[in-house]
């Protein structure tokens, strides 16, 4: 992917698609036309963005489509992702970030400038002040490279919150408390499990993987099983329709659609969910072992605390059918999944940067 980027040039390669006339209206209403302060949820798998006083805004996949001859950048968001495998050669669909971190830059920035756009209007001379989430075991350099890309998309002042923390806020938990409070996201590519008292983190362990590596994995034993490609959106669609943690019941099986591996005629295999569910297993024992892990790791008392209150689940990959018994049966801990896994953080980022005064010890 590097190589396609052109590093080392100076210049932004990426145009801008024209606009048609409705795109160009659509994006800014009469009070959105000077920029305002936001929060942004930069995932894996998907983009966030809160407008202050306002609430959630947008919610996109953390997806660019371009042109690889031209460089002109020909969607981003739900339509790229709609060109996952289904483009021509000239035409190239990436996720800019990997496993919570920004794996590319010029287009991560490209991403971040195209979907503010979407929602305000960016000035040159006011830059909006803005909260942006960040795995908790992000390096110094993968940091630095959000607080540049967020300063060449426009953003002025910016302030970082680790995500298990907004996701504790946006859960609504008093994160103030004297009380030891266990807060696990599954995202896309990332998994932070954290446990937290009086506004800080007593512990807390990354693992860069989540609900898109159980997607590979459910491609991955199509291939090797099957021997049956199946693109990234159907081997999605199947986990999200037919998979589960544990055996639930009610489940129907799946028809999922791709080709053969050798012979590349097109195929489709009835998938029973017993079989969507063991070949998501690995991906997610390691996120079960890493939960059992972290209260190894925790003190008896913070234990006792999140014993009492139950694991509170936040993120995409938490809405796998089952997923909370299994954690549940493996830790004698109940789980609370939040009300609404995948804007659980943008919704705790957005908290955030409405009382920034309050906010101000848990920034990074
Ligand atoms: N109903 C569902 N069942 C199972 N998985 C789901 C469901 N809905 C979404 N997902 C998965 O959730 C993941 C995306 O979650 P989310 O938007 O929280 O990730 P992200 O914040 O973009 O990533 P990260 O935090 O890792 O950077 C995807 O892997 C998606 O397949
Ligand atoms: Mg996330």
């Amino acid at each position: 992917m590097g190589v396609l980027l052109g590093r080392g040039r100076k210049t932004n390669r990426y145009k801008k698609k024209k606009k048609s006339p409705e795109q160009a209206m659509a994006p800014c209403d009469r009070k959105r036309l000077l920029s305002r302060d936001m929060a942004m949820d930069l995932g894996t798998a998907n983009t966030l963005i809160y407008l202050k006083g306002e609430g959630v805004v947008l919610h996109e996949p953390s997806v660019v489509a371009y042109d690889t001859k031209s460089m002109e950048v020909l969607a981003v968001g739900e339509e790229a992702k709609s060109y996952l495998g289904r483009t021509p050669f000239n035409i190239k669909v990436v996720r800019p970030m990997a496993n919570g971190a920004i794996e590319d830059f010029e287009i991560t920035q490209v991403m971040i400038r195209e979907l503010m756009g979407r929602v305000q209007k960016m000035g040159k001379f006011i830059k909006p002040k803005a909260v942006v989430c960040v795995p908790a075991g992000i390096t110094q350099v993968e940091e630095q490279a959000v607080v540049k890309a967020a300063a060449e998309a426009g953003i002025g002042r910016l302030f970082l919150i680790e995500e298990p923390i907004a996701a504790a806020i946006g859960a609504g938990l008093d994160i103030d408390k004297n009380r030891g409070q266990m807060v696990v996201n599954i995202g896309g590519g990332v998994t932070d499990i954290a446990v937290l008292t009086l506004s800080s983190v007593a512990y807390s362990k990354t693992i860069r993987l989540g609900g898109d590596t159980m997607t590979r994995a459910l491609m991955e034993h199509l291939l090797e099983r099957h021997s049956m490609q199946v693109g990234e959106n159907s081997a999605e669609r199947c986990k999200i329709a037919a998979g589960s943690a544990a055996p639930v019941g009610g489940l129907a099986p799946y028809t999922v659609s791709g080709k053969d591996a050798v012979t590349s005629i097109p195929r489709v295999l009835l998938l029973n969910p017993d079989e969507v569910r063991e070949a998501i297993q690995e991906p997610l024992q390691q996120i079960v072992g890493a939960v059992k892990e972290a209260l190894e790791q925790t003190p008896p008392e913070l234990v006792t605390d999140i014993a009492e209150d139950g694991i509170h689940l936040t993120g995409g990959g938490a809405m796998l059918r089952g997923l909370g018994m299994v954690i549940e049966k493996q830790t004698s801990i109940r789980c609370n999944l939040a009300e609404d896994p995948l804007t659980t953080v943008v919704k705790g980022t957005g908290k955030a940067l409405e009382n920034i005064k309050f906010y101000k010890k848990v920034f990074v």
